[in-house]
């Protein structure tokens, strides 16, 4: 299988990392293994960075931003949108390399490319539409310019869940400002983000600007990078925990941060709300990626007069709903991560359990053992239940009762985490208390799934900073520059 990608995506079973447009092993020639997640095989091997290495691809970075900066705008946008229709050309090969080292199904892997392709196309516009400003001035002899400049080196930090998209939602809002940019792919799906940046060469992207460093050691190398003087920003998707160390090990060089952290999501379904498309939407807010999603509702507060119609509808859906290798046809849930992360669907189960949670689907491993876990739904859920609390990160589904609006937010709100939040309702007024009074970054009224390039995604309170998508996005890779003319 991997021949067909080398042939076509130039990653191959013994991968190099991308640096200075040059494809290259670590020093010390060592290398860590990538394994399929439904199979447990090996599927390649790629470079084991050492901070030595890391130093080699900032020095890259350092050069391409020179480089890149004095592209006029246009230009840029011209060689994003080429990168762009690769990864629509090559749609079918990337879905099938991140299905192997991911785990989701093939549908949703497209779908992931689809998506990731289109921050590609986005911030190809956008990099057209950095505007300054003029500001009238004190006196007439002057002028007020301000104009906008890229930061400069960035570094990704990327998660395993999206291989793809979390890497072009940074890289081309990146880009598109004019900074360069190295890239730390997750240990788990290091061939995704080798794939796409391979295709970013083939579309025009200088040698340097982007680069790829893929390491079985992410704390000393992470850390590194957020020493490093020359690094000017970080961004990174991932853990709560992970965020805050990183912005600890950044301070000493204050670099920019946008961190996109951890959720808690609330999924609230009122009365008077469409019942069958609250459980539309929450069979895709919940267990799209097997549930391995910061935006994946995670505790779902039902109104007791509808709780009973829900939860039977939701299980029946749960029950047309296929768990399987990614790569067979018609497959709704590919396996979990690894072991840990079934560990800790587990543990909320039983915590759920413990407390008087009923099961009413799934509750265990699936028969195809290894990391595959059963959909699962449970119901009489409390608010003292651990995954009222805890991020599960996994395709389980707590239902607690709710007697009010009042009653859904104050639990809602009671949570560290501020991501994501969902509420249906017919009631305009519901609608607006929903999202006036919801703590969080985003709000999806009526709508499962809330994510798409147009829009500002990011979190509040320990859910991060800064956003990613939309006009907003590109605003974090830009410094706003004034110049005081005078004497005119
Ligand atoms: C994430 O889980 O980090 C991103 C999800 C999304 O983009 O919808």
């Amino acid at each position: 299988m991997l021949d067909t990608f080398k042939e076509t995506l130039g990653v191959s079973a013994n991968s190099k990392c991308l640096v200075d447009g040059q494809w290259v092993a670590s020093m010390d020639q060592n290398v860590f293994q990538v394994t399929n997640p439904a199979t447990q095989l090996t599927l390649a091997s790629v470079p084991d960075f050492q901070v030595a290495d890391a130093e080699r691809a900032v020095s890259a970075a350092e050069k391409g931003f020179q480089i890149w900066r004095q592209y006029s705008a246009k230009k840029r946008s011209q060689i994003l949108y080429r990168w762009y229709e690769k990864l629509i050309e090559y749609k079918r090969p990337l879905a099938e390399l991140m299905t192997a080292e991911q785990g989701k199904p093939l549908t949703e892997s497209e779908g992931e490319v689809e998506y990731g392709a289109a921050y590609i196309q986005w911030f190809a516009e956008e990099s057209k539409r950095i505007n300054g400003d003029i500001i009238p001035p004190q006196n007439h002899q002057q002028r007020i310019l301000v104009t906008k400049e890229p930061v400069g080196v960035c570094v990704a930090v990327t998660p395993w869940n999206f291989p793809i998209a979390m890497i072009t939602r940074k890289a081309a809002a990146a880009l598109a400002a004019g900074c360069s940019m190295v890239i730390k792919p997750a240990e788990a799906t290091p061939l995704s983000a080798l794939a796409v940046c391979k295709l970013a060469l083939d579309a025009g992207v200088p040698d340097g600007v982007l680069n790829v460093i893929t390491t079985s050691d992410p704390k000393t190398v992470v850390k590194y990078l957020c020493d490093h003087k020359s690094v000017k920003k970080i961004s990174f998707t991932g853990s709560t925990a992970v965020g805050k160390s990183l912005m600890q090990q950044s301070a000493g060089t204050l670099k920019k941060l946008s961190l996109e952290l951890g959720g808690n999501a609330p999924f609230i379904v009122m009365d008077d709300a469409d019942i069958e498309a609250a459980v539309r939407g929450a069979m895709a807010s919940k267990f799209r990626n097997a549930g391995q999603t910061c935006v994946c509702a995670n505790r779902f507060l039902i109104h007791r007069n509808v709780i009973d119609e829900f939860s039977e509808k939701l299980a029946h859906s749960l029950d047309a709903f296929t768990v399987g290798v990614g790569t067979k046809e018609g497959v709704d849930q590919g396996p979990l991560i690894n072991e840990q992360a079934v560990s800790k669907v587990e543990s909320h189960i039983e915590d759920a359990v413990a407390q008087g949670g009923r099961i009413l689907r799934g509750g265990s491993r699936h028969e195809l053992g290894g990391t595959f876990f059963q959909p699962t739904i449970i119901v009489d859920g409390k608010a003292s239940m651990k995954i009222n609390h805890e991020e599960t990160f996994g395709p389980v589904a707590l239902l607690i009762p709710i007697d009010s609006a009042e009653e859904a937010i104050e639990i809602a709100n009671d949570t560290d985490f501020g991501l994501a939040a969902y509420a249906y309702t017919q009631n305009l007024a519901n609608a607006m208390t929903f999202s006036h009074e919801l703590e969080y970054g985003m709000v999806g009224i009526n709508e499962g799934v809330i994510s798409n390039e147009m829009a500002p995604f990011g979190g509040i309170k320990e859910s991060g900073m800064g956003r990613e998508g939309s006009s907003y996005g590109i605003e974090d890779y830009l410094n706003i520059k004034y110049t005081l003319l005078g004497g005119l």
